[in-house]
């Protein structure tokens, strides 16, 4: 089957991982973690704390960041076993944030809209992961290649630029 990539926000001028944009940059280092047990989740959700806390932003978009962060990783887990989450702090725009990146080469997704309705779990779950996060993020953009795995890439602008970014 084809490769399938929905994005659900208008991704203008987002994401410097992937399209070669002038009004997003990303600033400082990348952060990669491996994710294939539950204590990849506690240091993925950890450095997504330490990033916004450098970038400046509310504890409680902080805590944002963080469940955003442990679903992806959650879903890597539980249908790839295991994969891959990039953070990277954004600049653009006079505003500041962070772009999530989730990674994997598990069966990925065979229909994404179906994915993205509340209450659609092949797990059991409550199938309410992906489409929060769709909720929180101000970019989001699955990609899937049925057999080869998935990319989620989310945005998500934390505060303004002015003073606030110490990286
Ligand atoms: N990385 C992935 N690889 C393959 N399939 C995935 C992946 N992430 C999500 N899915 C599919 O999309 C469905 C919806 O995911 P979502 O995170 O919204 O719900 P859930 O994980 O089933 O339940 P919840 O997150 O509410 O506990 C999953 O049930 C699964 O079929
Ligand atoms: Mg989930």
């Amino acid at each position: 089957m084809n490769e399938e990539s929905v994005s659900y926000l208008p991704v203008t001028q987002h994401d410097p991982a992937t399209h070669d944009s002038p009004a997003v940059q990303g600033i400082g280092d990348r952060k990669q973690i491996r994710i294939s047990g539950p204590q990849d989740i506690v240091e993925a959700r950890q450095k997504g704390r330490i990033m916004t806390q450098e970038i400046g932003c509310t504890p409680t978009q902080s805590t944002l960041v963080a469940t955003a962060i442990s679903e992806l990783a959650r879903n890597i887990i539980l249908y790839a076993e295991h994969g891959e989450i990039t953070l990277v702090k954004i600049a653009g725009d006079g505003k500041v944030g962070l772009q999530i990146i989730a990674t994997d080469k598990g069966p990925g997704i065979q229909n994404i809209a179906r994915a993205m309705i509340n209450g659609f779990s092949t797990s059991g779950g409550l199938g309410l992961g992906l489409p929060s996060l769709k909720q929180i993020a101000d970019s989001f953009t699955i990609t899937s290649k049925p057999g080869q795995g998935v990319r989620v890439d989310m945005l998500m602008w934390l505060g303004d630029k002015s003073g606030q970014v110490k990286a």
